[in-house]
């Protein structure tokens, strides 16, 4: 089958189009390189240096190779980043989106896989279910659910098909190392590697279910699956982990504890979903334990080397701003 990867190069992208192309799927990568890198790139899938903004461009590589699916990932996916750049936050979050979809209609496509978030829940009572009514919090979260929304409406009108999938805090090897405004895992172990003090942000009560990229994968995949058209799914492990336990396990990397700062605005306590439709359609299971996960990771992090991170333009500079993202 003919398929566009969105976010292809990036972290959760490119590991899809590995699966993809090992099943024998013609796989088309869309990215515009600013968060991912070529050297994701399977050198059996077709690469084209795009952002999905530029609707002219879009059209055109829509109609050229008219994919039957789209996955959509490409997004600047910095939550916590996102009420201090929330111009480039929301056009790459919406107005990429709207401009990947529109084409895929034009050109007939059959499914359009939408990767939101589990951000689109905010401080729901948990566990957040995937039949929960969303209260995001945070612009990043509100991005997400706009294009979740916009997705249901144009289907009733146009009716092709579309899986929403909410995945939740996925590492693994391949996340980029250079961002210093998300990903904790990789944060943290580059910090290590380059001799610098790790952070938490709050008293690291905060919990999260971590998830290893590959098991994430494994369920994207299967959204190709014809029952599950409509549905939404939450993507993810059910084990939970505070931060200061996340830290814990670090002490197989480092004899340094991590260093605390003040707690980040809108940021949302805990994160922790359930995942009964995604066990029940796309027989999702936790393979990775965390770990084996950091296991693996921190292997690939030491091939990297300690990284010099990237910092973006920060839109609105407040007193509010984490005082390492200076
Ligand atoms: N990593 C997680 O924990 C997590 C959790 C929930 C949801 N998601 C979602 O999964 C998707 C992929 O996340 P990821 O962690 O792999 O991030 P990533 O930053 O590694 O990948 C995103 C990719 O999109 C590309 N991109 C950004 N804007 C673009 C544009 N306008 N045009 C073309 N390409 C563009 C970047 O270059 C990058 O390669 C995102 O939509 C994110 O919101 C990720």
């Amino acid at each position: 089958m003919k398929v566009f990867i969105t976010g292809g190069a990036g972290f959760i992208g490119s590991h899809l189009a590995d699966k993809l192309v090992e099943k024998n799927h013609k796989v088309v990568i869309l990215d515009d390189l600013s968060g991912g890198t070529k050297k994701n790139i399977s050198n059996q899938a077709v690469f084209v240096k795009i952002d999905c903004r530029d609707n002219k461009g879009m059209d055109k590589i829509f109609k050229k190779h008219k994919p039957e699916v789209v996955f959509h990932l490409a997004c600047n996916a910095a939550e916590n980043k996102a009420q201090f750049s929330p111009i480039d936050i929301t056009s790459r979050n919406y107005d990429a989106f709207i401009k990947t979809l529109t084409p895929f209609i034009k050109y007939k496509g059959k499914r359009f896989i939408f990767t939101s978030s589990v951000a689109v829940y905010g401080s729901l009572q948990i566990p957040f279910r995937e039949t929960d009514k969303p209260e995001p919090e945070d612009l990043y979260g509100i991005t997400k659910l706009a294009a979740e929304k916009t997705l249901e409406v144009m289907s009733k009108v146009y009716g092709f098909e579309y899986v929403i999938v909410r995945p939740h805090n996925v590492y693994g090897p391949r996340q980029n190392m250079r961002d210093p405004y998300r990903n904790v895992v990789t944060i943290w172990m580059n910090a290590i590697l380059s001799n610098k003090p790790y952070y938490i942000y709050g008293d690291g009560s905060q919990t999260r279910c971590f998830t290893f990229a590959e098991d994430v994968v494994r369920a994207l995949v299967r959204c190709f699956n014809g029952k599950v058209s409509g549905r939404i799914f939450n993507i993810g492990s059910d084990k939970k982990y505070s931060l200061n336990s996340l830290a814990r396990h670090f002490s197989q990397f480092t004899n340094k504890k991590a260093s605390y700062l003040p707690e980040r605005p809108q940021e949302v306590k805990f994160a922790i979903p359930e995942h009964k439709l995604a066990k029940k359609y796309l027989n999702y299971r936790d393979k990775t334990s965390l770990r084996e996960g950091l296991r693996l990771t921190w292997e690939w992090c030491k091939k990297q080397g300690p990284q010099e991170a990237i910092y973006g333009e920060i839109e609105i500079k407040s007193k509010k701003l984490p005082k390492n993202w200076i």
